[in-house]
């Protein structure tokens, strides 16, 4: 197995096909509009992460590079996207490397990253060294966002300290 790392504007069209399929397993939408929903929201310098066993896609995630206000403070990070795995490969730590994986990429890059979920995938993300902050409000794309938002302090660094503290963080873009 391993990993391929491809650049948004790199994307190849089999690899294109690939995420929307693995992506339409666990979210419910035709793969058209799984492919245009991937074309939309990734800006360019956003990475997408393939986990393969040969030519098979074992389990995906995107690196969104997002931009968070957090009280007042502009701060850049990465955001995990759609992290996924096959279905026929579930609960066999795919999904747990993959993230080690996208950690090993934002620390080889010196940057933060965060994530935003539903409750029950808290726990799965607490294994994974990322702790739930609990802002007074959250907004994405000025809208509210009622999930959690989960960042990884597995290195302490001024961001991480802000986004602890704040009470209002507003993100920039869905992803
Ligand atoms: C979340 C996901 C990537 C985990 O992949 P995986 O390869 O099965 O993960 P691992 O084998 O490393 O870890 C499995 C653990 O995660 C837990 N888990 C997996 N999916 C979960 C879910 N939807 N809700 C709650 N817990 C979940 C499993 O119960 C298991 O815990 P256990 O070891 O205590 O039994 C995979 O379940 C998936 O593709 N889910 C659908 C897409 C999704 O919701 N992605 C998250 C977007 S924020």
């Amino acid at each position: 197995m391993k990993f391929i790392l491809t650049n948004h504007d790199e994307l190849t069209e089999k690899q294109l096909y690939n995420i929307a399929n693995i992506k339409s397993q666990h979210w419910v939408y035709p793969i058209d509009s799984q492919i245009d929903w991937i074309q939309n929201v990734y800006k360019k310098s956003d990475t997408h992460i393939f986990l393969m066993d040969n030519d098979v896609l074992i389990g995906y995630v995107a690196i969104a590079e997002i931009s968070i206000v957090a009280d007042e403070k502009n701060l850049n990070v990465f955001g995990i996207s759609c992290l996924c795995v096959d279905k026929r490969y579930l609960n066999n730590g795919y999904g747990s490397l993959i993230m080690e994986r996208a950690l090993r990429f934002a620390k080889d890059n010196e940057k933060s990253i965060c994530l935003l979920c539903k409750e029950k995938l808290v726990r799965f993300y607490e294994r994974c060294g990322y702790v739930a902050i609990n802002p007074k409000n959250i907004f994405v794309e000025q809208s509210n966002y009622n999930y959690k938002l989960m960042i990884y302090d597995g290195i302490k660094n001024n961001e991480i300290e802000t986004l602890i503290r704040a009470q209002n963080i507003s993100i920039d873009r869905n992803f």
